[in-house]
Order: C-alpha cells, then structure tokens, then sequence
C-alpha cells in the first residue's frame, strides 16, 4: 500500500501499518523520533540498546512493546557522564565516584538509589537504578544533543542473543521501530558489568564487559552475587536467557558429538580446531585465542549458527579470565 494519496477510512477499519525502519548515522533523526517518543536502536561499544527517552513513561512502555519484555526486568538509564547520573540517584558513594573516574565512558553499570524524577517502570518497582555512561561516540554525541538520559535494554526480542550491529537489531526488530543509529560493529560485545554497593561490599550482580581484574583494580576486593531468577535484587537476569532458538550445548566438543553423532552440528570454539570433524560446521571466535577479540564476535557467531543449517549447537567453554567468564555466563544462560 502506497500512502501518496488520501485513503477513505471506512475502507481500512483495522488498518495498522508497519513502521518503516530505516539504517544510517543521522543524529539529527535520530533525535527527532526520541524527542517523538519513539525508540530507536543506538550503538554502544557493548551490545546495541533499545533506546527511549528514560523520563517519558509512554516512551519507556514503548521500549516493553517492541522487545515483548516483561515489565518485571527493568532497564538501564544512559547518560552522557557522571555528572548527568549523580541527577538520577540520590546515593554517590565515594566508591562510585572512583568507578567512574576510572571506567566511564565504558562497559560499566551502576546500580544506586534512585531518585524520583526516574519512572518506575524503568526500576520496574525497584529501589535501585542502573546507570552508565556508553563509550561509542556517535551515542555520546546523542546523549549530549538531547536534555533526557536514554532507557535502553539491548536491542533484541526478549530472550534472545543480544545484537552487536545494526543489521542484528534489523534482523528482528524492523517494522517495529522507525530508525537504527548505526555505528558499525560493537567494539567489545558482551553488555556491561554491573555493580552495586551494600554493607561496605561492591557487588557483582552481572559479568560483563568490564572484567573483574580491572574492576578489582580499583575497587578492591569484589563479591560475586550474580543473578539468577531467584534473586528479588535483579529479576531481569533470568537463567535462561541470550538464547538461540536451536539447542546449544556446552561442555567438552568431543564429549558432546558422541552424544549426538546423527546430527549436523555447529561448533564454537575459542581458537580453530585442528581438524574439523565431518558433518559439522565450525566456527572459531579468535585465531590466537584472545579473549577480548572473541568476545567482540560471541553473539555473531552464535546468530550465525542459529541461522546455519546445523541442528544442535555445541559450545566450548572459555577461560575463566578476563572476559571470558562474561562469555562463560551468556554461554550457560543459553545452554539448555
Ligand atoms: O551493556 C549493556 O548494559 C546494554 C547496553 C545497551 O547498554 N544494556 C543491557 O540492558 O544489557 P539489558 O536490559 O539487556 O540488561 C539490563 C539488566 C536487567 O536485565 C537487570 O538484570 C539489570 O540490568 N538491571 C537494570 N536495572 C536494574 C535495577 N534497577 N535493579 C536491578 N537490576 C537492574
Ligand atoms: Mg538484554
């Protein structure tokens, strides 16, 4: 249907269009559609975010809709720097002004008190907001053109692997919002890390992209409370969770096949394998083993495989170093 022309209504009573969604770097469209309400997709060095205006609770539900996301897993608010934060929370502990200093603009989530010009539907209910200042540049320059932080989730269907480039977020998300700001491939690619304060402790809720040796850095000594769906503090981590739609195992590749040696599997493998068993497909995330370069091609890989014509997916497990305990988690939640 073409809208060049002026349509009776009484011809189209449940006529709902799709929403044209277009790809490009235009920052001042960009700002149109958030200052309209509208959520875009926006790049982070990250994962790709859905993106709203974080004060407009209509915007905010909006974000909810276009990801099938329950209202019980609240969203990250972005803002351009630390600053801008200390606006949205009525705590800003020492501690937090150091982790700022030291890892803002970057891959790290703050959850404080929030304060009350922040939605709830944004806390879904709870206390605490998360906040953090993206790296990318053009998300810089947005958040710094506009005067509201960002919600943003990332941008993919509730449930699913998280995108890392715009064409990820077009994949599944097009129809349903009316621009992706496209700042090329995400330059780390797992979400950030996020932490918190209690009792003199900082915790580790989620791993992410800010590795523990460097927070430990800085922060001192660290406790993990990562998030299951049983922990009230984050009901958004849900164990399973960055799913693909096939079968992923994880564990040991040989172990694996002879579980199921009539299937046509899709390997993922740190480094490349030195024989590629037949009936398989194998994908290898870094040719030296890097973990930083794997972690940036992880959700890829797995979209890829998901895609491929194999039947089960079979995963190795990464080092528990650096970001590879950040991809050993996203690997566990989709594992079945
Ligand atoms: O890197 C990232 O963090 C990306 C980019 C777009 O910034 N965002 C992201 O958002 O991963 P999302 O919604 O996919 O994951 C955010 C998670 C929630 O599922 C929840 O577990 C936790 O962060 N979270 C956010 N706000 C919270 C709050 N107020 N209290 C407890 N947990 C919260
Ligand atoms: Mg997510």
């Amino acid at each position: 249907m073409r809208f060049d022309k002026c349509y009776l209504i009484r011809k189209f009573p449940n006529f709902a269009p799709a929403m044209n969604t277009q790809i490009g770097a235009d920052l001042r469209a960009a700002k149109q559609f958030l200052e309209a309400g509208l959520p875009i997709g926006i790049p982070t060095e990250t994962v790709y975010g859905l993106a709203a205006n974080a004060l407009s609770p209509a915007a905010v539900a909006r974000i909810f809709e276009v990801k099938n996301r329950p209202t019980f897993d609240p969203l990250i608010v972005h803002v351009p720097d630390a600053e801008a934060a200390q606006r949205y929370t009525t705590q800003w502990p020492e501690a937090a002004q150091r982790l700022a200093d030291a890892f803002w603009p970057g891959p790290l989530t703050l959850l404080l008190d929030k304060h009350e010009v922040v939605p709830d539907l944004v806390t879904s209910g709870l206390p605490r907001v998360g906040l953090r200042v993206p790296a990318h540049p053009l998300t810089r320059k947005l958040l710094q053109a506009i005067d509201f932080p960002l919600a943003a989730p990332s941008a993919n269907p509730f449930g699913y692997i998280s995108p890392t480039s715009a064409q990820h977020v077009y994949d599944q998300l097009q129809g349903r919002i009316p621009y992706i700001l496209d700042g090329g491939p995400c330059s780390i690619g797992v979400e950030s890390t996020i932490i918190g304060f209690e009792n003199g402790q900082t915790l580790v809720y989620r791993l992410g992209g800010l590795s523990l040796e460097q927070l430990e850095q800085v922060a001192g000594p660290l406790t993990l409370q990562l998030h299951q769906s049983s922990n009230p503090a984050a009901p958004g981590m849900l164990s399973t969770h960055y799913a693909p739609r096939k079968s992923l195992y994880l564990g040991n590749i040989d172990e694996l096949r002879l579980r199921f040696p009539l299937l046509r599997a899709g390997l993922l493998t740190l480094r490349p394998l030195p024989q590629v068993p037949p009936n398989t497909l194998a994908i290898y995330l870094s040719a030296g083993g890097d973990l930083n370069e794997a972690a940036q091609q992880l959700f890829a890989a797995m979209r890829l495989l998901d895609q491929s014509d194999v039947d089960i997916i079979l995963a190795e497990a990464m080092p528990e170093n650096g970001l590879g305990r950040a991809m050993n988690d996203r690997l566990k939640r989709a594992a079945v």
